[in-house]
């Protein structure tokens, strides 16, 4: 099956990078993107086909599209593959743009294109260690999201929503995530250099900590909360420790703070899918 990257930044070359790992070949994908400089480094990386503007929509035909330009120069980027798709599976990597105004953009007046995936990845899938939410339109068949999976596995573990607005609560979650755990390995370097380790001492304990328990996590069959427990002893240091952290709110904030992504996520979707 033919592949076409509309859009050759980041993202895509993430996706492709894990997708010829994972046996893809080279030749059955064709990436399109506005930037030389981006095209030839493709090119000469994965030994992938590059052109600056789209075939037409029958050279697709049987194939998948991948969405991989910004949100913001979507629009502008589906303009001419307006009305020329069939049957071509669109997986949209795109954060917020709603499937009504992507098939609204790539189809005919009056008819939508329908065959449409949209998904949510976060930045670990940068290093392969990304999770992707996925919803499929309806007019997606068994085979289609087969394919979807396929590529966007490429960018590390995905879960599908049956839901389109889930998105917003995935972005929430796990799209805006890394930044929260980011702001948390800040917060406990911080503390080890109020304990007086020295910088690279501090970035190491926090850094390999968040690393260790998430790997623990992973491979574990317990819960987290029976993990927290299994290192919390009566009266002990981490009991001190989460009692502080209860007492600062923490919990709570962590969840407000998934509402507010979240809501700002369905804000965005609205503001970028405007024609
Ligand atoms: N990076 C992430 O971790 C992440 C996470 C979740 C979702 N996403 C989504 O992934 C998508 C891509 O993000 P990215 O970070 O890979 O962006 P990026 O690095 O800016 O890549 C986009 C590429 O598309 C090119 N482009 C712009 N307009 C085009 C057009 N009309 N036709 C063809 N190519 C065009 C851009 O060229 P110019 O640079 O010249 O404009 C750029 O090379 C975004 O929609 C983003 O929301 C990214």
């Amino acid at each position: 099956m033919n592949i076409t990257f509309l859009g050759g930044g980041n993202m895509a070359s993430a996706l492709i990078g894990g997708m010829i790992e994972r046996g893809f070949e080279a030749a059955s994908i064709l990436v399109v993107d506005i930037d030389a400089a981006s095209r030839e480094r493709l090119h000469a990386r994965f030994g992938v086909r590059a052109r600056a503007a789209p075939e037409d929509g029958a050279a697709m035909e049987g194939g998948a599209l991948v969405l991989a330009v910004k949100p913001q120069q979507m629009k502008t980027a589906l303009a001419p593959l307006a009305g020329t798709l069939r049957d071509t599976l669109v997986i949209s990597i795109a954060a917020g743009l709603r499937l009504a105004d992507l098939g609204r953009w790539l189809g005919k007046e009056g008819a939508p294109h329908t065959r449409l995936v949209r998904c949510m990845p976060n930045t670990p899938a940068l290093i392969g260690a990304g999770v992707t939410g996925m919803y499929a339109a309806p007019g997606v068949d068994a085979a289609g999201r087969e394919t979807a999976e396929r590529i966007l596995a490429a960018a590390g573990s995905i879960i599908w929503v049956d839901d389109e607005a889930r998105l917003d609560a995935v972005t929430g979650v796990s799209g805006s995530g890394p930044a929260y755990v980011f702001h948390f390995i800040e917060a406990l370097e911080a503390a080890a250099l109020a304990h007086g380790f020295d910088a690279a001492a501090a970035r190491r304990l926090a850094i390999d900590t968040v690393l260790g328990a998430a790997r623990l996590a992973a491979a574990s069959e317990d819960p987290p909360s029976a993990l927290r427990e299994k290192v919390t002893s009566k009266g002990g240091a981490t009991a001190a420790a989460l009692a502080s952290l209860a007492a600062a709110g923490w919990g709570g904030a962590l969840i407000d703070a998934v509402a507010a992504a979240a809501a700002r996520s369905r804000e965005l979707g609205e503001e970028f899918g405007q024609d």
